[in-house]
């Protein structure tokens, strides 16, 4: 199997190590499917309700064009081959809403005509179809600033407060889930699928993206943008809690879920600015990520991030 640009990155660094020009990849938690102790972790999930966190400046709207497609595949899918009445799609660990408002926009960018668009008090409705939306997260600001700018964009958003190791809905009553760079936040996995497999229902899926655990993502995602250029607070990340696929399947399958095949499992890499854009941009103050990354596009490059999909089985 041809090395990927992102794994010879990753080899370069850790050579780097070896003669003590970059740090060494930190040691893996012994299994990271455990229950993990938070305080065993650098890792703050309370930032996202810091005045000073900005969804807008997070960077994470780069990712829409690649996971955002992604997503919408699998809907249409779903909803090509188990068509019911009202589907009902959840973002768990929605944040400020960045996600599950670009699959509100895409929705209504699938009608076939504009007069087929309608928002009610059932949700979305698309080409005679109605759609729900709800967006879940554990942080009430973030959840307060996606309900304002849901309201400011007249999107029929339903914004709920909530943990997903307890989620507040019914058994079996969720379509398709999808939980965006959530899952390398999560101290118990095992219990956040087992919740995720409870809310779906039959032929139900959930769609993910989430960072690789590689010496890869460490070197970029921890050591460059964490540690040395601080674009992204000390905190926000821990490579250790980051999850690899086989780790994904694991716990999918424990949880009775199905994962789906393997040509469906890509990675997904940051486009780089033109630097005299990057530097118009950095001078502008848009911020580090904002200005010298762009838009994220699938590869099949796993080194950095990835997503994939699981269903849960009818019977
Ligand atoms: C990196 S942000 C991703 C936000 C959003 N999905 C996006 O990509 O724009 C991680 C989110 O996970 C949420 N989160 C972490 N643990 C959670 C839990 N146990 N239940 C619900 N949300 C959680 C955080 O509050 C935060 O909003």
């Amino acid at each position: 199997m041809p090395v990927s640009p992102g794994a010879i990155i990753g080899r370069i660094f850790v050579a780097l190590s070896s003669i003590y020009l970059a740090p060494s990849v930190p040691p893996p938690f012994p299994d990271r499917l455990a229950q993990l102790d938070p305080s065993s972790s650098s890792l703050d999930n309370e930032i996202y309700d810091n005045q000073s966190f900005d969804w807008g400046r997070s960077g994470l709207e780069l990712l829409n064009p690649a996971r955002v497609g992604y997503f919408m595949d699998k809907l249409h899918r779903h909803v090509s081959t188990h068509s019911r009445g009202t589907i009902t799609i959840l973002d768990l660990g929605c944040g400020g809403g960045l996600a599950i408002e670009a699959i509100h926009s895409a929705l209504v960018a699938s009608a076939s005509d504009s007069s087929t668009i309608s928002q009610t008090k059932s949700g979305l409705v698309v080409d005679g179809r109605t759609y729900k939306l709800i967006g879940i997260d554990v942080s009430v600001r973030s959840i307060e600033t996606a309900r304002q700018r849901a309201a400011s964009k007249s999107m029929s958003i339903e914004y709920i407060v909530g943990d997903i190791y307890a989620l507040p809905f019914d058994a079996a009553s969720i379509d398709g889930i999808i939980c965006s760079d959530v899952l390398e936040h999560l101290f118990d996995l095992p219990s956040a699928f087992h919740s995720i497999a409870h809310c779906l229902a039959p032929n139900g899926f959930f769609s993910f993206d989430t960072i690789n655990r590689t010496p890869t993502s460490y070197y970029l995602t921890i050591w460059i943008l964490q540690d040395l250029l601080r674009a992204m607070q000390g905190d926000a990340h821990d490579h250790r809690m980051y999850v690899t696929p086989l780790e994904v399947h694991a716990v999918m399958r424990r949880s009775g879920l199905r994962p789906g095949p393997d040509k469906d499992l890509v990675g997904m890499r940051p486009g780089i600015r033109f630097p005299p854009v990057a530097l118009y941009r950095l001078m502008t103050g848009q911020g580090f990520i904002n200005s010298v990354l762009a838009d994220f596009r699938l590869t099949s490059d796993l080194s950095i991030s990835y997503l994939h999909w699981c269903e849960k089985p009818s019977s």
